[in-house]
């Protein structure tokens, strides 16, 4: 299988300085942070990969460096082999189809539809952006089957998005997604912000839609019980680099890295073992003052003599990829 998306050394830095006439009266130098450091994967046609670690690992950097939102500090990201970061710029007909291909879905639903508009022009606007369409009677029917591939009827395009639950408006936000023919979803968090009963049913509708559809998913969550129903592979983040990267049975079958562990070892027992739950421990560094070496040593159980010194780079072992000397030095 070829891969549609490629990242390749990708990094994002943020300038955070003070202001510059602070700085320059403090005589401080600038400050930049690493949201994103050395970021390598691609992702198969008609795979789910997933990104999983805590809070501010970079993840949404991610997701937002591949639409093209940010440009890379250094490395590329392709889409269907072509650069995300010249795409966004363009004109030219490859541009627009490469856009066309790329949608993302947020986390919030309610902030990210237009409260003012009814759903069936909600759902019609990226048709309408891309001229897809321009006869009005074929827009409505293509807008009616949009709504029916989310499980809402024609008439629910009628209303406006207060009208409808949590769920509804997820659905809602992935038929407009789906409006312009994508090949590829990024989906934020998608759906972090709705009851369990309903995250399944729209995890279960994308997975459906994904079968159907043919389509490739970057799927962004903190919640490694949702990534594991939905995902092929699994990269596991933290603070801005990739630590384990494989299939999803490796990683959460077998962890190396012992920052997944510490993740697999806080959630309700997948596998049903019986095991007890460990809190995660520890807090995440200050990404403007990262630890050295390894920036997981303050918190591992497993450090050892070079994991404050040097960095371990990410390399194949057991099946998956990781950056850990203790995983490939058992002691
Ligand atoms: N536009 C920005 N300017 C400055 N710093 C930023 C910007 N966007 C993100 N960051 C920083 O980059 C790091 C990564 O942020 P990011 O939002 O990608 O994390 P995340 O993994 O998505 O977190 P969460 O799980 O909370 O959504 C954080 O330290 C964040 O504060
Ligand atoms: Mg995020």
């Amino acid at each position: 299988m070829s891969a549609l998306v490629e990242l390749a050394n990708v990094s994002k830095t943020f300038d955070v300085s003070p202001p510059w006439l602070n700085r320059v009266i403090e005589r401080k130098p600038p400050t930049y942070l690493h949201a994103v450091s050395d970021v390598s994967f691609s992702i198969a046609r008609g795979e789910t990969l997933a990104l999983v670690g805590e809070s501010g690992c970079g993840k949404s950097t991610v997701a937002r460096l591949i639409v093209g939102l940010y440009a890379p500090s250094a490395g590329s990201v392709r889409v269907d082999g072509q650069d995300m970061a010249v795409a966004v710029k363009g004109n030219d007909e490859a541009a627009r189809a490469l856009r066309r291909k790329v949608q993302m879905i947020f986390q919030d639903p309610y902030a990210s539809l237009n409260p003012r508009w009814r759903v069936a022009d909600i759902v019609a606007e990226p048709i309408r952006t891309h001229k897809l369409i321009t006869d009005r009677a074929a827009l409505d029917k293509r807008v009616a089957e949009l709504l029916g591939f989310v499980k809402l009827t024609a008439k629910d395009g009628e209303k406006y998005p207060h009208q409808f639950s949590g769920g509804q408006r997820q659905r809602i936000s992935i038929a407009r997604a789906l409006a312009s023919n994508p090949e590829f979803l990024i989906c934020d968090e998608p759906t972090s912000a709705l009851d369990v009963s309903v995250q399944a049913q729209v995890l279960n509708l994308m997975k459906d839609l994904q079968r159907e559809m043919g389509l490739t998913y970057l799927f962004i969550s903190h919640n490694l019980q949702v990534v594991h129903h939905i995902a092929d592979r699994v990269g596991v983040m933290y603070l801005g680099r990739l630590v384990e990267l494989g299939d999803k049975r490796a990683v959460f079958g077998d962890p190396q890295h012992p920052y997944t562990r510490m993740l697999l070892d806080a959630i309700p027992d997948l596998q049903m073992t019986g095991k007890a739950r460990t809190p995660v421990a520890g807090e995440v560094p200050n990404p403007l003052n990262p630890p050295s070496g390894c920036a997981f040593n303050p918190r591992c159980p497993k450090r050892f003599a070079p994991c404050d010194r040097e960095r371990p780079e990410l390399a194949t072992f057991k099946g998956r990829d990781v950056a850990c000397f203790a995983a490939r030095n058992p002691i």
